[in-house]
């Protein structure tokens, strides 16, 4: 049989810097424990851009769509900021996102007992804090038609957006969440602005509908999404699985990563449907940007897409062992002191570089054989 195929995007700005640590860590899971991956390279975001005038290249797409999994870096960066919103960097992930139907994004929040302390939250509003949120990815106003600005009948210009869900949309990311909850707390909120937004109407309709007649066993509430931004920093622990949608989980999610400190600690999964080796197709990504500010100086911390992979050993490949491994040398990494520039609190201390951070998580790998 054949290794496990992976395609790696580093795309733009400290994309490719955490991605060269990320294979390092690849390595190692090959040479010390058998765990081989086929991994191939390519271009997306900026960097492809810059080779093709595209975003993504077509044979790009191609690749993504058939291999066993995707670990994407970063896109975009001030230097595309005048590009046509078509080439936008942004519109390669967006495309990948799309043509794959990755339509539930996994974007867990936990916070590492050794950073309680950098939050800009109290301690023990956020000590043992451990939340998942299931973003809807393919649909919504980042997808719906209309959309486009337009002249108006004043002489003025009109932006259009649209909001748009549909029952099976809605049901099979309610799905997924159910899932997770199941093997989690139990427990599943879905967020959504049912009292100003017919979409908010039906999603919540929905995503009831889903757990009276297949997860009856987990327990649903539903919450206006404002209030979740609220509740999410009064008392995030009162949350297990959260379910929302695409606009909305993009916001919620960015707030719920800064509970644990920092942007740099927090991966992510977006899974579509199986494929026919029984695969879900996937993309694992770090929730942080391109971060251009810090690009090429050697201090992005590689820890989010060190543990994207991690994401992507669990659910891509069934390799759960491996994959906490892979987050207890993490753990342990950050335990011993290490910090990269972003995780200095207010007291300062001497931050280690992007390689630096990558060698320890991976002697911490070699020190628990
Ligand atoms: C994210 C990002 C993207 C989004 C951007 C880069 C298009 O903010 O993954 O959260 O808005 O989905
Ligand atoms: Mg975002």
């Amino acid at each position: 049989m054949s290794n496990p195929s992976l395609l790696i995007l580093p795309g733009d700005g400290i994309g490719p810097e955490v991605m060269a640590e990320v294979r390092k860590v690849i390595t190692w899971f090959g040479d010390a424990r058998g765990l081989k991956f086929d991994v191939e390279e390519d271009l997306v975001g900026g960097a492809a851009y810059d080779a093709h005038g595209t975003p993504l290249h077509d044979d790009t797409m191609a690749k993504a769509q058939a291999a066993d999994a995707v670990l994407l870096g970063a896109v975009g960066g001030p230097k595309y900021d005048a590009l046509d919103f078509s080439v936008k960097p942004e519109r390669g992930l967006l495309r990948l996102r799309k043509e794959m139907d990755l339509f539930a994004n996994l974007r867990p929040a936990q916070c590492f007992d050794a950073l309680a302390d950098f939050s800009s939250l109290k301690r023990d509003v956020v000590t043992g804090l451990d939340i998942m949120i299931v973003r809807e990815l393919t649909s919504g106003v980042y997808f719906g038609e209309p959309r486009g600005i337009f002249p108006d009948n004043e002489g003025g210009r009109v932006g259009i957006n649209t909001q748009r869900y549909t029952t099976e949309e809605i049901r099979r990311v309610a799905r997924a969440a159910f899932e997770l909850a199941r093997k989690r707390n139990n427990k599943l909120c879905s967020m959504e602005k049912a009292n100003v937004m017919e979409s908010g109407i039906l999603w919540r309709e929905e995503v009831q509908w889903v757990h009276d007649n297949e997860y009856s066993d987990v327990e649903l509430s539903h919450m206006y999404a404002d209030n979740g931004a609220m509740q999410l920093v009064r008392w995030p622990k009162q949350f297990d699985v959260i379910v929302t949608d695409n606009l909305f989980g993009d916001v919620l999610s960015d707030c719920a990563a800064m509970l644990t400190g920092s942007l740099g600690m927090l991966p992510s999964a977006s899974l579509g449907a199986p494929m026919a080796n029984g695969r879900p197709k996937a993309m694992y990504e770090p929730v942080h940007g391109s971060a251009p500010d810090i690009t090429g100086q050697g201090k992005a911390n590689p820890i989010a897409c060190i543990l994207s992979f991690a994401m992507a050993l669990r659910y891509s490949f069934d390799e759960g062992e491996a994959a906490t491994l892979l987050e207890t040398a993490v753990q342990k990494v950050l335990a011993g002191g290490a910090r990269t520039a972003d995780l200095l609190g207010p007291q300062g201390g001497t931050a280690i570089s992007t390689t630096e951070m990558g060698d320890a998580i991976v002697a911490a790998l070699a020190a628990s054989q």
